[in-house]
């Protein structure tokens, strides 16, 4: 994209905005608080604190049209194999449409007669197994919809290899009222594999090994393996090449959620992820929620420079949300070459952060104000509480309006340096009426497809993840070793064969 007129007219533009101020765009235009925003079913987007003016979005909307995002929208909306490494649809969209196809139909029904048996009170507690796209999903909503959780049921996640996890998540619960779901779209992913076994062998203890099996479902696309693992095949739920880890909460991957908010929650944030799916096929780029998103975090990135960027929910429910977002944008976008194999030639994915509001403010926000660095920070805040404490929240949305505030317009001081806020710290806003199911739907969708932009543009296919399969494969050589199956690699640098000396010595 950087040969395009498109491209080269958005680095002129940036040139211009040099030495502008946000204080100045503001005080210059009294309407830019209320136009620069775009809005889309209780989702409110104010962007208007980003360093951009509207020839900047049109610029944008243009680079857009040059990378051909409406044709990768339909695309990938339609099922076509836009994950073009490994040559398949990326169709989480397929999940949630109001129509959908006979199998995802069919599971979703087997899911929800599951999650209704669930609910009914042979179970006390539900541990889902799974890492990556099997845990941050259904975790990170769960949580977010603690509010509508069934009561009596404790749904809990498991997903680090580290024993202390196992430990931690399983010490106060009894294995005979406890299900665990095994979540590995391949069902070879060792971490999940290693915490199923220690926990089918922790629930054949207390049970009897005839009857640990009924303890355990799986969701796999690989469901021979879940068979010979031990799991029946009626509680075994499909997974299909077509949905990707990391974009996979809408599919059987979200059936402990399911099992905690139940079957109707489910549906509403299914429905809120349909309708941003139709709003970003259909909303001009100007109006377009997620492209907006996506296209000023090209703005940033590429015009501006800037490295990372920060997701900071005022809601202790998306607690999880910055991990979840982390997981979706940089597996996403850590590629350093176009889906064709050449170099990217720009710069791509960012890092992404994050804490929820206000305790991030008490950890790194003096960096956010003061530091040497500028990183521009997504806030996301709700208009209504899910709780009666009125008070509280008026004081999280009022530390939410501050901070965005401060950052953009700051307090210059020239008598004291150290006391200084130059401000011009670019930030947006996503205000939602509510956090509910279908926002929660919406919220995911937002990012999904703001990922989804930022790739169309850059040329990369943010639907592989080559990038993790180099560290699996040494760790395997590695464990070999430690449990005394291999010998050691002589070919093996001193530093990692010293390291592994020491531990195996010392463990
Ligand atoms: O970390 C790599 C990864 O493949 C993620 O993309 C995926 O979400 C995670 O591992 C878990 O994979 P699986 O569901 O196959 O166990």
């Amino acid at each position: 994209m950087q040969d395009t007129g498109e491209w080269q007219a958005l680095i002129a533009h940036r040139e211009e905005l040099d030495g502008v101020h946000l204080r100045g765009l503001f005080a210059a235009d009294p309407s830019r608080g209320e136009r620069l925003t775009a809005e889309a079913d209780g989702l409110l987007l104010d962007y208007s604190k980003n360093r951009l003016t509207d020839e900047t979005v049109a610029l944008l909307a243009a680079l857009a049209d040059a990378a051909g995002l409406r044709g990768w929208i339909e695309a990938m909306l339609d099922g076509e194999p836009v994950n073009s490494t490994e040559n398949r649809p990326a169709w989480h969209a397929a999940l949630r449409r109001p129509d959908p196809v006979p199998e995802v139909r069919e599971e979703l029904d087997h899911m929800a007669a599951f999650a209704a048996q669930a609910r009914g009170g042979r179970w006390q507690s539900v541990v889902n197994i799974g890492i990556g796209g099997s845990d941050l999903g259904p975790a990170m909503a769960a949580a977010a919809l603690d509010s509508y959780a069934h009561t009596d049921l404790d749904v809990r996640f498991l997903s680090n290899v580290d024993g202390a996890h196992f430990r931690s998540v399983t010490k106060d619960l009894d294995p005979a009222r406890t299900l665990f779901i095994v979540v590995s779209k391949t069902f070879t992913t060792v971490e999940t594999l290693t915490n199923a076994r220690t926990a089918r062998a922790w629930v054949a203890d207390a049970v009897g090994p005839e009857r640990a099996g009924s303890h355990f479902a799986a969701v796999t696309a690989n469901p021979e393996k879940a068979q010979d693992f031990g799991v029946d095949a009626d509680s075994i739920f499909a997974m299909w090449d077509w949905v990707g880890g990391r974009y996979s909460l809408g599919s059987a991957v979200g059936l402990s959620l399911m099992i905690a908010v139940g079957p109707d929650a489910f549906a509403e944030m299914l429905a809120g992820m349909h309708h941003v799916d139709e709003h970003f096929r259909t909303a001009p780029w100007a109006e377009n929620l997620p492209a907006l998103l996506g296209l000023i975090g090209i703005w940033n990135r590429n015009f501006w420079g800037w490295p990372t960027y920060a997701v900071l929910p005022y809601a202790q429910e998306l607690s999880l949300f910055p991990a979840y977002v982390q997981q979706l944008d940089m597996e996403s976008s850590g590629k350093s070459v176009r889906a064709d194999g050449t170099p990217a030639g720009t710069a791509t994915g960012p890092v992404v952060w994050g804490q929820p509001g206000t305790n991030g403010q008490h950890a790194f926000h003096q960096l956010l104000h003061q530091g040497a660095d500028i990183v521009p920070v997504d806030f996301i805040g709700f208009c209504r509480l899910n709780h009666n404490r009125l008070g509280h929240h008026d004081l999280l949305m009022a530390n939410l309006f501050a901070q965005a505030e401060a950052l953009a317009f700051g307090a210059p001081r020239t008598d004291d340096p150290h006391r200084s806020f130059e401000g011009n710290r670019p930030s947006t806003v996503i205000l939602v009426d509510q956090l509910t199911p279908r926002s929660l739907g919406q919220l995911v969708a937002l990012y999904e497809h703001k990922v989804f932009t930022q790739a169309a543009i850059w040329g990369i296919n943010p639907f592989d993840q080559w990038g993790v399969e180099l560290g699996k494969t040494l760790a395997t050589a590695i464990a070999a070793e430690l449990t005394g199956t291999a010998t050691p690699d002589p070919s093996r640098d001193s530093s990692t064969q010293s390291l592994i000396n020491r531990y195996v010595v010392n463990r």
